[in-house]
């Protein structure tokens, strides 16, 4: 079986809501392993070096803001297809499109504060995992 590793961010409104063992336990339950986990505050640096992909948007002001806001839980989940696992738990980007039963569809408030973040592909997740973790952290 191919493993494969997608980062994970509980946002600051996922953290202030206190909901960080119920998104981690969905994570458990659909089978993906933790096999990296931190809280931090990111600084806004951090956080528009994050988000650089997005920095021509109308909204990095706010996106690099909020998530820089409070403390984030920072995890590498790992599995078989864990990228579209983790995705189809997190529901839509948009909490109003999100399907029910989703992380998003039962916290999230707005698009902005959409309570997690996921990789959206294999490329990305190999930038976002290193950004955030060196290889040594990882456990096998
Ligand atoms: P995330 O998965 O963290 O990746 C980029 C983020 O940009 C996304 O979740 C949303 O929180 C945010 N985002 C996308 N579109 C908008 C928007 N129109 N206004 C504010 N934030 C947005």
């Amino acid at each position: 079986m191919v493993l494969e590793r997608t980062l994970s961010i509980i946002k600051p409104d996922g953290v202030k809501k206190s909901v960080i063992g119920n998104i981690l336990n969905r994570f458990e339950e659909a089978g993906l392993k933790i096999v990296a986990l931190k809280m931090v505050q990111l600084n806004k640096e951090e956080a528009e070096g994050f988000y650089a992909v997005h920095k021509d948007r109308p909204f990095f002001g706010e996106l690099t803001s909020f998530i820089a806001s409070g403390p984030v839980v920072i995890s590498v989940l790992e599995g078989k297809d864990s990228i579209s696992i983790n995705r189809e738990l997190m529901g839509a980007t948009n909490p109003d499109e999100a399907d029910p039963g989703t992380i998003r569809e039962d916290f999230a408030n707005s698009i902005g504060e959409n309570t997690v973040h996921g990789s959206d592909g294999p490329e990305t997740a190999a930038q976002e995992i290193a950004y955030f973790f060196t290889e040594a952290e990882l456990v096998n």
